[in-house]
């Protein structure tokens, strides 16, 4: 069976989930499809800014399992921070995904305002309490966007949604977290596209990596695989993207190996503090507002 966390609402979120950004329509309905309907799958990431909602709808209808025992996640833009934008984002991503609820709603950025970002936290607390989301949490915060929030409302998020894989491993953010009783999930787990945002965009070396490689090799498994192990002994949420069968199914064919603490150790060594996507603080969000 897929490991779960307990978020702090009660809630089980699977620990391993299908991630579908820079997907478009048609790979993103098969791969949601192909995911739950074959691959095990029950926990699908998106957000409003990857335009494909209403894909991740469909492939949830024709997966064939119910909706009530797949996790779905998405996520509040930029744009859309702010009482009444927020109401409005949430009712537009339901009506997208075609669902009456989702079991997770994240505000995607921090914003630098943060009379706005308490404004909208509040407005994430309502969407919830309407029963809109199960949960409510947050993404890329850094801990003083985090300071921020909980101290000016009392409401601590579920989750925090940061980039993390073995170069950036996010060791503050994670202690901070996980103090707080904040779920952890990791964007772009295996390293990403290498096609970014926000930021230069570079190959994803990760997944030929010679230490992930030979770690690999030992148990026969690929670096993607001993990355997501190694999310998952973490205690770490993962959502790898993929939108090719074989790697839908390799990625979560990760729960009969277990890396030992040598491995986990040259994991540890990897990390550099390379980013793929933009630092929280480096982005001028306010202008997009
Ligand atoms: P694709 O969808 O073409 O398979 P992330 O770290 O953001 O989850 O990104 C993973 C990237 O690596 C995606 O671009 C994905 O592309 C690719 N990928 C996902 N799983 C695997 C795998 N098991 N082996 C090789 N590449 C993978």
């Amino acid at each position: 069976d897929l490991p779960t966390v307990e978020l702090s609402t009660g809630t089980l979120i699977p620990q391993l989930g299908l991630g579908v950004w820079q997907a478009d329509d048609a790979d993103t309905e098969h791969a949601v499809q192909f995911a739950i309907g074959a691959a095990g799958y029950r926990h699908i990431d998106t957000a409003a800014a990857y335009g494909n909602e209403a894909a991740v709808g469909r492939g949830i209808v024709t997966s064939g399992v119910d909706r009530s025992e797949v996790f779905v996640t998405t996520k509040l833009w930029n744009a859309d921070h702010g009482r009444d934008r927020a109401h409005a984002a949430i009712d537009a991503s339901l009506a997208r995904l075609g669902l009456d609820h989702v079991d997770l709603y994240l505000i995607h950025w921090p914003l630098q305002n943060t009379d706005r970002l308490i404004e909208t936290w509040r407005a994430m607390a309502e969407i919830r309490d309407v029963g809109k989301a199960s949960a409510i949490g947050v993404s890329n915060f850094e801990p003083h966007h985090l300071d921020t929030i909980v101290d000016a409302t009392g409401e601590v998020p579920a989750v925090n949604q940061v980039e993390l894989h073995p170069r950036l491993g996010q060791t503050a953010v994670r202690e901070y977290c996980t103090s707080r009783g904040i779920a952890v999930e990791a964007w772009s787990p295996l390293g990403g596209s290498g096609a970014g945002w926000g930021a230069d965009s570079s190959p994803n070396t990760l997944l030929t990596d010679p230490t992930l490689t030979r770690i690999g090799e030992r148990y026969d498994r690929s670096a993607a695989q001993v990355m997501v192990r190694w999310h998952l002994q973490n205690g770490v949420i993962a959502i790898p993207k993929s939108v090719h069968d074989k790697r839908i199914a390799q990625n979560i064919d990760v729960l009969d190996f277990e890396l030992d603490t040598d491995d986990l150790a040259a994991i540890a060594a990897l990390d550099t503090g390379e980013r793929v996507g933009a630092h929280p603080d480096a982005l001028d969000l306010g202008a997009r507002e």
